[in-house]
C-alpha cells in the first residue's frame, strides 16, 4: 500500500515538475521576444502605400514573415500570394557597395526588421548591361514578394564603382535611399585582395602577393591601376554619384564598426530610412567561435553569416600599409567633409 502511494507521489511530482519547466521555457520564450511584443508601433506614412498605418502594425508584418518565407520555398500556393495581398516592389533603399565593406553583414542585419525585406542575390541589374537591356520589369521580377507597406531592400556593391549605374537608378526612381557601407580603406583593399587570392587558390592558379600588386615597382608609389586600391578611394566614386543624387540620400555606415558594436549603426540606418526603431540587441549575438556577431530573429530562428564573410587576411608588410595610409589619408578627408561622417581612419 505505502509503495503504491509512493508511485503515485512520484507520478505526480514528475506531473507537476513539467508542467514547471514548460511555463519556464515558454516565459522565457516570451521575455526572450518581448522587444518584438512591445507596443505596436505605426510604419511611417512615407513607407506606406494605400493603407493607412494603423492597418499595418509592425507585428502583423512580422507574424506574416512566416508565409513570406514558405512562399520563398515555394510551399505557399499563388492563392495564398493573393489573398494576402504580396507584391514584388522595387527597392525604395539600395546597399550600392563598398565591396568587402560588410555589404552582406548589414543587407541581413537589416533584414531583422519588419518592414525591410532583403532581395537575398546580388541582383546586377544596373551594372550589368546585359541585365539592363532587360528593363524594369525584369529587375522587378527579381525582388522578393513583400506587403506593400514592407520596403525591398538590395545590395550589389559593384553599383558603387560601376560608371553608368547613378544615372541608370537615377531614372528608376531619383528619391531612392542609398546606403554606402565602408571600411578602412587599406583593411579594405585587402579584404578584397584575399577574395580574389582565395579563388585563385581554389583554382590551382598562383597569384602576386598583395605588396606586388598594391606598389608600382617602378616608382615605388601607390599602384592606382590596381582595383583593390582603386575602390578603396570612396571620395572618387561619391563624387560621380552626386551629379546626379543630393548628399541627403545617402547614408554612411561605419563597416568597422558594424563588426564591434553593430546595433547603434543599425539604429542609424532606421533612422535613415524613417523605420520605428526595431532592431534591439537580441536580434544580435556575439558568436566567439566565429568572432561576429550572428543574428538571432526568434527563440528558435538563429544564424551566422558564411564562412566566406571574415576570412583571415594575409599578413601585408607594415611599410606598404603606412605608404597605402598616407595615400588614402587626403581622400578620405574629402569624403568626410563630403559626407559629414567622419571616421577614425589613420
Ligand atoms: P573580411 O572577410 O575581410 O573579414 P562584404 O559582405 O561586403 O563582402 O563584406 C565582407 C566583410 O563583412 C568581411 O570582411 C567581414 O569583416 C565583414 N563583416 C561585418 N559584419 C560581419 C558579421 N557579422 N559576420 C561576418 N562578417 C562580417
Amino acid at each position: 500500500m505505502l509503495f503504491k502511494q509512493q508511485a503515485w507521489l512520484r507520478q505526480k511530482l514528475l506531473v507537476l515538475g513539467s508542467l514547471a519547466v514548460g511555463s519556464l521555457l515558454y516565459l522565457v520564450a516570451r521575455v526572450g521576444s518581448l522587444d518584438r511584443l512591445q507596443p505596436i508601433c505605426p510604419i511611417e506614412g512615407r513607407l506606406g502605400g494605400g493603407r493607412s498605418q494603423a492597418e499595418f502594425p509592425l507585428r502583423a508584418l512580422q507574424f506574416k514573415r512566416g508565409l513570406l518565407h514558405e512562399f520563398r520555398k515555394g510551399n505557399a500556393s499563388k492563392e495564398q500570394v493573393r489573398l494576402h495581398d504580396l507584391v514584388q516592389q522595387l527597392p525604395k533603399a539600395i546597399i550600392i557597395g563598398v565591396r568587402k565593406g560588410g555589404t552582406r553583414a548589414l543587407l541581413e542585419m537589416l533584414n531583422l526588421h519588419p518592414a525591410v525585406v532583403k532581395a537575398s542575390q546580388e541582383i546586377h541589374f544596373f551594372d550589368n548591361d546585359e541585365n539592363y537591356g532587360k528593363g524594369i520589369e525584369w529587375y522587378r521580377k527579381k525582388m522578393p514578394f513583400s506587403y506593400p507597406q514592407q520596403i525591398t531592400i538590395e545590395k550589389s556593391p559593384a553599383y558603387f564603382i560601376t560608371e553608368e549605374v547613378p544615372e541608370r537608378i537615377y531614372k528608376m526612381n531619383s528619391s531612392i535611399k542609398l546606403l554606402i557601407i565602408v571600411r578602412e580603406p587599406t583593411t579594405r583593399a585587402i579584404s578584397d585582395y584575399t577574395q580574389v587570392l582565395e579563388g585563385k587558390e581554389r583554382k590551382n592558379k598562383t597569384y602576386y602577393k598583395f605588396e606586388k600588386l598594391a606598389i608600382d615597382p617602378n616608382t615605388c608609389e601607390v599602384n592606382t591601376k590596381y582595383k583593390a586600391v582603386r575602390t578603396s578611394i570612396y571620395t572618387k566614386h561619391l563624387e560621380r554619384w552626386l551629379k546626379y543624387f543630393p548628399i541627403e540620400q545617402f547614408h554612411v555606415v561605419d563597416g568597422d564598426r558594424l563588426i564591434t558594436e553593430p546595433l547603434p549603426e543599425l539604429q542609424l540606418v532606421e533612422k535613415f530610412l524613417n523605420l520605428p526603431p526595431r532592431i534591439s540587441q537580441y536580434n544580435l549575438y556575439f558568436n566567439a567561435t566565429r568572432g561576429f556577431y550572428c543574428l538571432r530573429f526568434n527563440i528558435i530562428f538563429n544564424k551566422c553569416l558564411a564562412g566566406s564573410k571574415g576570412r583571415i587576411h594575409p599578413e601585408v608588410d607594415p611599410s606598404v600599409i603606412t605608404k597605402l595610409r598616407k595615400f588614402f589619408h587626403p581622400f578620405n578627408q574629402k569624403f568626410y567633409q563630403i559626407t559629414g561622417r567622419t571616421l577614425n581612419w589613420p
